[in-house]
């Protein structure tokens, strides 16, 4: 299985693809092709000064586009983007970029996934959660399709979950909100957990995955920090920044009650609403919310461990993280960027930023 050198980076310029692009780039290991629909933007070219980084204009929902940037490079890193897409659209794009890439030559092809919820919770349509089952479906037809063409092209899955990040940013589906001075989490979850990832572990992950080919080829890498609880987190972020937090379990009635104007919408903001397999945006995170509050994803520890010896092992950690940083170079704590005029200003997912617009 040779080494990879120059890699198609598909979501480059998201909340993912940001510190994913980095750790391969930092030192000069890898290059990277990064697709974009618009290199102008703030995100891209925060990218563009970082040494070894080109981008493609383009649409990922275009073969010609797809042909001509993994023709070009020997490793592929795909996090096709579901919330633009949507399920069906989704699915057929991930499958064609797969196809394209072992067609154009390239030898590593990772695989930015997430858990098939619906198939890990027996089938059962109340944890069904389009933007996960649309990636966990082709996850499975890539592992499956390894099993015949590894030796020509090798393949991982990088399975994810939500960002840590999200539960201190706005636009997201578990935002912090002030409530007379205490910060809130008011969300659908019971005494269940949701498996956050921290994005700076997510470059050491996907860095490992490329620089130890022969190990990774086959392999689904489902990472995590811990299945964090919301009163956990909330006890934790008191302890480390002195502010009051909690947690407050909402019936799904209440939670989409403040969000009702999208609750309807599809999903998938280019997704078509009159086409019957559409989610909307409701019923896309009733079964989110169902698959954490019952206990559906599990992740290996141990095996985590082993790979990233210094890994995130706590929310508690993550916020120490943060807060450490925020006094070593000035940026903000955790506690001024849940301040409400910040969170508008600063949202972690680049949808948000560009208000769920944009074309397929
Ligand atoms: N939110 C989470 O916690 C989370 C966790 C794990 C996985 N995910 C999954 O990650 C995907 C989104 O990535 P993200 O979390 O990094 O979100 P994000 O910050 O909103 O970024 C979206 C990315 O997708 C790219 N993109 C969107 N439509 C495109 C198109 N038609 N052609 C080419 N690129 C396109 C955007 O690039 P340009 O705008 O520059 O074109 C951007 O890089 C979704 O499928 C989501 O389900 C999300």
């Amino acid at each position: 299985m040779p080494n990879v050198s120059r890699i198609f980076v598909i979501g480059a310029t998201g909340a993912q693809g940001l510190p994913v692009v980095r750790g391969l780039v930092e030192d000069g290991r890898y290059s990277v092709l990064a697709l974009t629909r618009d290199a102008g933007s703030a995100r891209a070219q925060s990218l563009a000064s970082l040494k070894s980084v080109a981008f493609l204009e383009g649409t990922f929902a275009d073969e010609a586009t797809l042909r001509e940037g993994l023709r070009s490079c020997d490793g592929a890193f795909v996090n096709i983007d579901g919330f633009n897409a949507g399920e069906k659209t989704e699915m057929y794009w991930a499958i064609r970029t797969y196809e394209i890439a072992l067609e154009e030559g390239v030898k590593f092809f990772v695989y930015g996934n997430l858990d098939y919820t619906l198939k890990k919770a027996g089938y059962r349509s109340m944890f069904r959660t389009g933007h996960y089952d649309g990636k966990g479906r082709i996850g499975d037809w890539i592992l499956d399709q390894t099993r015949a063409n590894g030796d020509r092209m090798g393949a991982a899955l990088f399975t994810t979950g939500p960002y840590m990040e999200m539960a201190f940013s706005g636009g997201t589906p578990m935002p912090p909100r002030l409530e007379d001075g205490v910060l809130t989490w008011r969300v659908p979850l019971g005494d269940g957990a949701v498996v956050h990832v921290a994005l700076d572990d997510c470059a050491y992950y996907v860095r490992w995955l490329f620089d130890h080919p022969e190990r990774a080829n086959g392999m689904n890498l489902e990472v995590a920090i811990e299945h964090v609880r919301y009163a956990d987190l909330a006890a934790a972020f008191e302890r480390v920044t002195g502010h009051p937090a909690r947690y407050v379990d909402t019936d799904l009635d209440t939670y989409f009650a403040p969000i009702q104007a999208i609750a309807g919408q599809p999903a998938g903001y280019n997704a078509d609403p009159a086409d019957k397999s559409t989610m909307s945006f409701r019923e896309n995170f009733t079964g989110f919310w169902n698959q954490w509050k019952h206990g559906i994803i599990t992740r290996d520890y141990t095996l985590l461990d082993e790979i990233h010896p210094g890994r995130i092992r706590s929310a508690e950690d993550w916020i120490r993280r943060w807060e450490q940083r925020a006094k070593e170079t000035g940026t903000e704590t955790l506690w001024e960027r849940v301040q409400p005029e910040r969170l508008a200003r600063r949202p972690i997912l680049k949808l948000s930023e560009d208000h769920r617009q944009g074309i397929l």
